[in-house]
């Protein structure tokens, strides 16, 4: 090991410890996984509920003394950021922006075309496929300009492929054809050639029916010189529907053969579909956040690992199956829970 990177984890590790300080009446930081992950080369990182981050301070200093790269969780969504068709409003994702420049944090842009959180005046307008591309265009050019040089990667395209492996219907699909696809990454590239290019997408993680389709489609842009840099792996899964490493392996391998990256970009784990008492499904969410770590840091090149949110208190998944979850890091106290430890333990490793 070499010298700094012992006494930078040394220091580390008495914070872990609990050192207190009493004595000076200095009180030290706390051991935070960007501590670990910056040593690893890692990006560690947490989508963001802009309103938490703006009224509540817990939400706001546990997120940045830990992560060191965020993405906005809803606020670069078209409803949001295009409400109608001449007016954009940046003001949320501007303020994220800021937060995670003043805290020397790395931002993802998530997502430029969706088939979800469109606004009205675009999915019940009447448009020729021309005028489509022309509103693609504008959006893109527009949105990706607004932030050039500020996001590192932007999830140009999420979840276009169904879950039987087709071309999912959407405005997209229907009405320009599966060419929006390799339209969108032009155009991004256009408005901003430093940033990298992701396709972002669920239920593709290990090998299988979908990530085979979204493996030839990705390969095929590569083909056609389309700029795309990476893959979004999203991670929504559950203790009681894991996921074997070896094959969540193979796929980022082939993923990176083809000279992309991978990015795990909405990793959350949810309990209600185990079984047990809640200690023993929390053991058990420890153990999946412990596996998928091993995958990132051991698979090339899994060069970033997002949670979707990072405290129970905040977490889309109770809204949408309409029962209590904890899926993330955090308790709704911001106590961090087995499965952070987990992660940290990985993070720490044997250095
Ligand atoms: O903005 C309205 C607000 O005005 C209204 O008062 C409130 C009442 O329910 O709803 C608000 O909209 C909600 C929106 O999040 C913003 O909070 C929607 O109802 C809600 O459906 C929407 O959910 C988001 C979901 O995407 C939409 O499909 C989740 O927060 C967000 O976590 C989730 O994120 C997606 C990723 O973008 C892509 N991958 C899957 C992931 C989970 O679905």
């Amino acid at each position: 090991m070499k010298p700094f990177v012992l006494i930078v984890l040394s220091i580390g590790l008495v914070f872990c410890t609990g050192m207190t300080g009493q004595t000076g009446g200095v009180r030290p930081t706390p051991a935070a996984l960007r501590m670990y992950a910056d040593l690893r080369h890692l990006y560690i990182g947490a989508a963001v509920n802009t309103q938490a981050l703006r009224l509540v301070p817990q939400y706001k200093e546990t997120l940045s003394r830990e992560f060191n790269m965020v993405v906005p969780e809803n606020v670069m969504k078209w409803e949001t950021i295009h409400p109608a068709r001449d007016t954009y409003r940046f003001d949320e994702g501007d303020q994220l922006i800021a937060f995670a420049q003043a805290n020397q944090m790395k931002v993802r842009g998530h997502t430029l075309v969706w088939h979800q959180q469109l606004p009205a005046w675009l999915t019940t307008g009447t448009f020729t496929r021309d005028e489509l591309l022309d509103i693609l265009h504008q959006h893109i050019n527009t949105v990706v300009g607004h932030y050039k040089g500020q996001i590192l990667a932007w999830d140009v395209v999420n979840e276009a492929i169904g879950d039987d492996g087709g071309m999912r219907a959407s405005i997209w699909s229907r009405i320009i054809g599966p060419d929006f696809i390799d339209y969108a990454f032009r155009w991004a590239h256009e408005a901003d050639p430093g940033a990298l290019l992701f396709y972002n997408d669920y239920g593709g993680e290990g090998l299988g029916t979908k990530s085979n389709a979204i493996y030839e489609l990705v390969k095929g842009m590569k083909d056609r010189g389309i700029p795309i840099d990476g893959v979004g792996l999203q991670m929504h899964i559950g203790i009681g529907s894991r996921l074997n490493p070896a094959s969540v392996t193979a796929n980022i391998k082939r993923i990176g053969d083809l000279g992309l990256q991978v990015h795990i970009t909405e990793m959350d784990v949810k309990i209600q579909d185990g079984s047990g008492t809640q200690d023993q499904r929390l053991t058990a969410q420890a153990d999946v956040y412990r596996e998928i770590t091993d995958v990132c840091l051991n698979a090339h090149p899994c060069t970033a690992l997002l949670t979707w949110g990072f405290t129970d208190q905040y977490t889309w998944i109770p809204g949408f199956t309409h029962k209590a979850d904890a899926p993330l890091l955090f308790d709704k106290s911001y106590t961090p829970k087995p499965a952070y430890h987990a992660l940290m333990g990985r993070l720490v490793g044997d250095f």
